[in-house]
């Protein structure tokens, strides 16, 4: 059966382990000038429903260095945007590309797409998931911290899709997970339970609150995200009413420990979610996090397809 990655919880500990191991390796051979064309000859299918910046880029960039190509595939470019079926789209690009990464509204979409696809199929983000995005935050973590186990990771804002999947990915690893979010914004109940799940197996702890200063005492990682994500844009007044109080700034940066890291998924909105002081100070290590984008990605791609 062919493999897809739509949600952290289609891999097991073990294949993460094995991931950032691989991206740790690709990663020194870039930096030391070394050939990896693991990949010569293969394309990825790029679709496209949302804007990106850090996705795009680095998918594109890790097939180059793999020895292959990728191809982007905007909504209003593709007959998809005019009416052909997503079922129709996935039997059509199977019968050309290796692999079909897709940035999609919602997630039940990409299922679909998986389940007519022939070839893997990589979630690059949905309304509900955002794997890749964790792969690179997990390697980020462990390159400063030297190791992910028993580490506490504290998420502040939104529990949306790079909540959820960073959510299942800790806890699947055995980090505990402390999120704090306003009522009504919680991760949704289903993706929780997964997590409760993962924490359960993993012997760690999960919790839920709605204040981020409980939630941040003795955080190793103290992580935020945009308070208005793409496709909400009509909820901005609403939505900056609901986070009031949930701005990273020094002074919550301070409660975790004092070795603490400041992690972002970008793009960010300084003066909102986050102080320009936190972001752009010691502690952060967004860039980290950005470039490994594509390390992650690359080890991903290799692990499908290679
Ligand atoms: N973090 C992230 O996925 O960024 P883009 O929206 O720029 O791809
Ligand atoms: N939560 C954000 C993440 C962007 C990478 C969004 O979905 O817009």
């Amino acid at each position: 059966m062919v493999k897809h990655l739509l949600s952290m919880q289609d891999l097991a500990p073990k294949e993460i382990e094995a991931i950032l191991n691989k991206a740790a390796e690709l990663k020194e051979k870039v930096r030391k000038g070394e050939p990896h064309e693991l990949l010569h000859g293969k394309t990825l299918g790029m679709l496209f429903a949302k804007p990106s910046t850090r996705t795009r880029v680095s998918f594109e960039t890790a097939m180059t260095q793999l020895g292959g190509h990728a191809i982007y595939l905007g909504m209003s470019d593709l007959q998809l945007g005019r009416g052909e079926t997503i079922a129709d789209t996935a039997r059509t690009l199977s019968r050309y590309v290796d692999a079909i990464m897709a940035r999609l509204f919602k997630h039940d979409d990409i299922i679909e797409l998986a389940s007519h696809s022939s070839v893997p199929v990589i979630n690059g983000l949905t309304d509900l998931h955002h794997p890749c995005q964790t792969l690179g935050d997990l390697l980020t973590i462990r390159e400063h911290k030297g190791k992910l186990k028993g580490l506490k990771v504290a998420w502040v804002g939104d529990g949306n899709n790079v909540c959820n999947s960073l959510m299942l990915g800790c806890t699947l690893v055995g980090m505990n997970f402390s999120a704090a979010c306003p009522k009504g914004y919680e991760p949704p109940a289903e993706i929780l339970e997964q997590a409760r799940a993962n924490a359960k197996e993993s012997g760690t702890k999960l919790e839920l609150l709605n204040a981020p200063k409980q939630a941040v005492v003795n955080a190793d990682v103290i992580y935020t995200d945009v308070l208005i994500s793409m496709g909400m844009e009509r909820e901005r007044e609403q939505r900056l009413k609901a986070f009031r109080g949930y701005q990273v700034d020094s002074k919550l940066l301070g409660r975790g420990k004092s070795d603490v890291i400041f992690m972002h998924c970008l793009p960010a909105h300084r003066g909102e979610e986050v102080t320009a002081e936190v972001i752009d100070g010691p502690r952060s290590v967004v860039w980290d996090q950005a470039e490994n984008r594509l390390h992650v990605q690359k080890a991903l791609l290799v692990s499908l397809l290679a």
